[in-house]
């Protein structure tokens, strides 16, 4: 009987192969997935009880932080064990993004307004409550009130709780524990772990920030385009953020202006100046003019209270993360697209400036490789992929726009045609050539999650724990980038310019994606988010400085000590290649980047399984409303 099935079994295994899906396999599918991501968001709060309950705020969706242990395995043991689960804005706001998406350019079921307004609800939270006036700036986590300093702090309530009990815990204990049996690896880990708490905590303490700010008016944009559907849900956005105007004037007055002389803005991360500096000295041989968006909102007047506070950009100098400044141009672009603002907005010259060198500055990004860093040019988010299609996603519904003649502003069609050249050209390019095969009829692509383990005879193994998540990026971003919505028969339509090898990718890669989806084969993980420290070539201090002093302004001392806390390193201005040049070999910086798996630290990232669903979600539902 059991050889009957598994001939049976086998001989079904075997036609599949040889079939692409039909579109009623993926809608079952996509009907599957649909109800996964229902059941992962939480629907009352819940109070914390580490480690055996975490606290869950109603409304959010499951997003874990994790520690990228790889190697032995003893370290890919710990890598499954270490989960803390965390309550921020970013990935609910984008799982409810999605759901959305996937109805409306997609065939996925129509979600609930309850469970879209529940995670508007909880999104609300995250405001920052520390400004006088009405305003949508927000910060990845909760802003909770801390009674010592009266301030509001963007709080990991998990995390903090873990930190207050391995305050209480008798490590001794522990220890003693795991080395009777045959743990020992495990408690050099955890002294390790214990020994760098201070610095985490530290880092912890973060102002509100322009991804999240912009990945809420991203948002938001989306319920008002889709009024007619999510009535409700729009509402509750749109009462809850009344002056939009906030996020505009934040932007400029934080914006990253190198060649300003003001030096409350012209100084930034020296990891950011490394992989920017070529589009810097670039625009400075030109004489053009840079203005960018940063991610902390926070510059270097106010971080000279706000440190005293708790309340801190971590290492004190802002920065450039080109995935924050795509979700920056998404915000604006679709702010003013679906009418929740005017395209006054554009015609300010200061925001015109902002949004036209943002994006100038990730179409070179796309055309250079990343300056041959990612990991520094994609500081918090190392998805390329993910990075991909959050750039697609504005080209996109400026082509959807144009076609039907209804592009507000000038400045909206030439940074169309700048993404949409990057996006056709190099982008597409990249990933075709990391494209994997399984048999003939099939791709899939890999980042690193799960790909650095040796087994016990020293071999490398690839468990693909980011694979799904990283396959369904790819195909978002192909099919953003190379398909339009018509909004008369609400279909997509492939460009009459689409290569073959294009429509290929995406067939292959979406039926490796149906299969795998819910096969229980690989994670369903991803990085979505991680610490700007991923390790070896990751620290602001391995990079040259121009600028190194106290808040008081009293330069820091040369003399061969580091100095640490209240310090402003970094880079001001544009300098030339050949002192950076020099600097560099003075420090020692590094310049290449080998991987995330080629060196042996392990540092924080963000996973969230129902991100990884929904990502497949509207993969599959927009596959199969492509006309
Ligand atoms: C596993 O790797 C860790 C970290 O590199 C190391 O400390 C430990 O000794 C290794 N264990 C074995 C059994 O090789
Ligand atoms: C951590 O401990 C401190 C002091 O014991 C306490 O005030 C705080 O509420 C605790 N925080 C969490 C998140 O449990
Ligand atoms: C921790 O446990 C060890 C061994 O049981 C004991 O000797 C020590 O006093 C304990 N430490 C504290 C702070 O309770
Ligand atoms: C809106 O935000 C601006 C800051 O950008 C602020 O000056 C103004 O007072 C706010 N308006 C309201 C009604 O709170
Ligand atoms: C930035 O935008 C301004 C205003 O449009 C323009 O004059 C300048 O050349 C741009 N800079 C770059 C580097 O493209
Ligand atoms: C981007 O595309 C251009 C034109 O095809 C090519 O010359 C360049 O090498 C590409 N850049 C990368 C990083 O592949
Ligand atoms: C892009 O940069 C990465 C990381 O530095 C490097 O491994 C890769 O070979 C580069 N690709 C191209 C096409 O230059
Ligand atoms: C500036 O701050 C540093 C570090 O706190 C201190 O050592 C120095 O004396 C201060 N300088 C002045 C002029 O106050």
């Amino acid at each position: 009987m059991a050889t009957k099935l598994f001939m049976f079994v086998g001989f079904f295994a075997l036609i599949s192969c040889f079939k692409t899906p039909s579109t009623s396999d993926i809608s079952e599918t996509v009907h599957r997935l649909f109800e996964t991501i229902r059941g992962m968001q939480a629907t009352k709060t819940m109070l914390p009880d580490p480690p055996l309950e975490w606290a869950k705020f109603k409304g959010n969706y499951e997003s874990d932080v994790k520690l990228y242990f790889h190697g032995n395995s003893t370290m890919s043991a710990l890598r499954y064990m270490f989960k803390v689960y965390d309550n921020n804005m970013f990935a609910t706001a984008w799982i409810t993004s999605c759901l959305v998406e996937a109805y409306r350019y997609g065939n996925a079921p129509k979600p609930t307004e309850d469970q879209i307004t529940m995670s508007v609800d909880a999104i609300m939270d995250h405001r920052n409550k520390n400004l006088k006036y009405e305003n949508s700036i927000m910060a990845f986590w909760p802003q909770i009130l801390d009674e010592e300093f009266k301030v509001y702090q963007s709080t990991p309530v998990n995390l903090l709780a873990m930190f207050n009990l391995t305050q209480t815990t008798n490590w001794t204990v522990v220890y003693e524990l795991f080395d009777k049996i045959g743990l020992h690896d495990v408690t050099e880990i955890m002294k390790h772990l214990l020994a760098t708490r201070e610095g985490y905590q530290h880092v912890f303490k973060i102002p509100p920030d322009f991804d999240d700010t912009s990945v809420n008016l991203g948002l938001g944009s989306l319920l008002r385009d889709n009024v007619m559907y999510f009535p409700y849900a729009s509402a509750a956005w749109e009462g809850q953020n009344s002056n939009l105007s906030s996020v505009f004037n934040a932007m400029k007055h934080y914006a990253y202006r190198p060649l300003s002389g003001d030096r409350r803005v012209n100084t930034i991360d020296t990891r950011t100046y490394f992989y920017m500096r070529k589009f810097l000295e670039k625009a400075a041989s030109e004489k053009k003019d840079v203005s960018l968006v940063t991610t902390w909102v926070q510059d270097l007047a106010d971080v000279k209270t706000q440190y005293f506070q708790g309340i801190d950009t971590p290492g004190n100098v802002n920065n450039v993360d080109i995935t924050v400044c795509a979700n920056a141009l998404f915000g604006i672009t679709n702010a003013i697209l679906s009418g929740l603002v005017t395209s006054e907005v554009l015609y300010d010259p200061v925001l015109q400036q902002l949004y036209l060198n943002t994006s100038t500055m990730i179409e070179f990004q796309i055309q250079t490789n990343f300056s041959g860093r990612p990991d520094l040019a994609l500081t918090y988010y190392p998805s390329v992929f993910e990075f991909y299609w959050f750039v697609a996603r504005t080209y996109t519904q400026l082509e959807r726009k144009a076609r039907i003649g209804e592009l507000p502003h000038e400045a909206m069609r030439t940074v169309m045609e700048g993404l949409g050249s990057a996006l056709k050209g190099n982008m597409t390019q990249h990933v075709i050539s990391q494209s994997k095969m399984e048999g003939s009829d099939m791709i899939y692509y890999d980042d690193f999650l799960g790909d650095g383990d040796i087994d016990n005879n020293k071999k490398p193994v690839e468990f693909g724990e980011d694979r799904l998540w990283t396959t369904s990026m790819a195909i978002n971003a192909l099919i953003t980038t190379w398909t339009v919505y018509n909004d008369a028969t609400q279909k997509l339509n492939w460009y009459d310019d689409t290569p073959t090898e294009v429509k290929t990718t995406v067939q292959k890669a979406t039926t490796w994606l149906n299969t795998y989806i819910l096969s229980g084969k690989y994670q369903p993980w991803n990085a979505f988010f991680s610490g700007s420290f991923k390790g070896f070539g990751t620290s602001w201090s391995s990079y040259p400085a121009n600028r190194d002093e106290y808040f008081n302004g009293t330069k820091v001392p040369h003399d061969g000590k580091r100095h640490y806390g209240e310090i402003i390193r970094g880079m001001e201005g544009v300098m030339e290649e050949d002192w950076y040049q020099q600097q560099i070999k003075l420090d020692h910086a590094p310049v290449d980047f080998h991987g995330y798996n080629k060196q042996s630290d392990f540092f924080p990232f963000w996973n969230s399984e129902p991100y990884t669903y929904v990502t497949s979600l509207l993969a599959l539902s927009t596959f199969t409303n492509i006309e």
